[in-house]
């Protein structure tokens, strides 16, 4: 084989290198240097790195190197790694916001990317757990899925995705110039608060306005590129973040996550009501820490029974389409352990009753049209 024909090859397969962090080919970030094969099938590539210290430079370099000797006809592979100059940098990040001025919130109203907020009234119904779970099993039906974790108080994603260290640290994302880059997790981009603060127990007391541009920073400064469905775990309750997530996301579509508590039916109303009064429209109802169904076969209703659907029936009376109950999750050890551990049940226990009932809202999320006339799907399949 030539070397012309041999380099094109070697070039062929470095366009299937994803850099981990943009998730995009290498080619197409003008990461790749030059790129030489000689008479002997010596190859020799170039990479250049968005920053020093990238933390993805050994995958980087292991996913080249192995693309490379992938090729038939390269003997051996030399790989030169060095760093982006300030301009090729600028160059870059200017590609990737694709026209967008640096301070554009990304999501806005012409965006396809369907954005869901999750809330509820009361705190620790299971939102979290039930946001993390549903983002990674929309990541496993191929779509490109992003979190924002919005409880600036409490933040807890990072933690259920497995991000932090033994300390319960999150990573510190990369940065490229003015651009984050928001670390990936069982496929989803994710950022939070938790990934600033320098353990995890930091207490974030802010107060309206810099929560208000704590998200705003989320959605103009994090690259999280074309995404299918942009999930926002807010904060428990009906306060500024929601009404911020109003302002900031005017597509948002809202889930409500409700106990099967009949006394928590009101609260997790309320929210809902707030959801609308910002402009947003509730979508469905996900009932959480349903019964359990026990070795014996009787069914445990730790939390009672009944509160999601009349969550449902009550919210439907506010708007022309009718709130769907979309699932009742049982209550589930492994669902709550997997949280504790960072392993989310939908990939590591995917049998799980709590599983399957949070991959069915996945499908209909998944599956489910726009509504609106005129307006392209924002779900697509890679
Ligand atoms: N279906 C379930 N079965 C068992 N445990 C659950 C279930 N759902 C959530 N949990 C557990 O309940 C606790 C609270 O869940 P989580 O943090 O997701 O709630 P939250 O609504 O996000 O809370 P907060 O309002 O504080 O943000 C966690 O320990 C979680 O593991
Ligand atoms: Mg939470």
């Amino acid at each position: 084989m030539s070397e012309g024909v041999l380099t094109e090859a070697v070039r062929g397969a470095l366009a299937a290198v994803l850099d981990p962090e943009i998730r995009k080919p290498i080619t197409e970030l003008d990461m790749v240097g030059g790129v030489a094969v000689d008479a002997d099938g010596r190859a020799s590539v170039g990479i250049k790195l968005t920053i020093v210290g990238c933390p993805a430079a050994d995958a980087i370099e292991r996913d080249v190197r192995a693309a490379v000797e992938s090729v038939p006809g390269v003997t051996d592979v030399a790989v030169d790694v060095s760093v982006m100059t300030p301009a090729e940098r600028r160059a870059l990040t200017e590609k990737l916001r694709a026209g967008r001025p640096a301070r554009g919130a990304q999501f806005g109203p012409d965006s396809l990317t369907r954005v869901y907020a999750v809330t509820s009234g009361k705190g620790g119904v299971g939102k979290s757990t039930v946001t993390a779970n549903l983002a990674v099993a929309l990541a496993e039906r191929g779509l490109r899925v992003g979190i924002v974790d919005a409880d600036v108080h409490g933040f807890s994603i990072p933690g259920i995705l497995g991000l932090t260290d033994e300390n319960g640290v999150a990573p510190r994302p990369t940065r490229v110039d003015d651009m984050i880059l928001p670390p990936v997790a069982y496929g989803v981009k994710v950022v939070s608060i938790g990934m600033f603060v320098d353990s995890a127990s930091a207490a974030v007391a802010w107060r309206g306005p810099m929560l208000h541009r704590t998200i705003q920073q989320f959605l103009t400064d994090v690259f999280f590129g074309d995404l299918d469905v942009l999930l926002l775990d807010l904060p428990p309750g009906t306060g500024d973040v929601a009404i911020s997530v109003g302002q900031l996301l005017p597509t948002a579509e809202v889930l409500v996550v409700t106990t099967p508590q009949p006394a928590a039916a009101d609260v997790a109303e309320r929210s809902g009501v707030v959801a609308r009064q910002t402009g947003q429209r509730v979508i469905g109802v996900i009932e959480n820490m349903a019964g359990l169904v026990q070795p014996d076969g009787t069914v445990l209703e730790l939390f009672g029974s009944g509160g999601g659907a009349e969550v449902a029936r009550r919210l439907s009376a506010g708007q022309d389409e009718a709130v769907p109950l979309l699932a009742s999750v049982p209550l589930s050890i492994p669902l709550r352990s997997g949280g504790d551990v960072g392993a989310p049940i939908v990939v590591t226990d995917p049998g799980d009753p709590a599983a399957v009932a949070i991959r069915r809202v996945a499908e209909h999320l998944a599956t489910r049209s726009r509504g609106l006339a005129g307006r392209k799907l924002g779900l697509s399949v890679r």
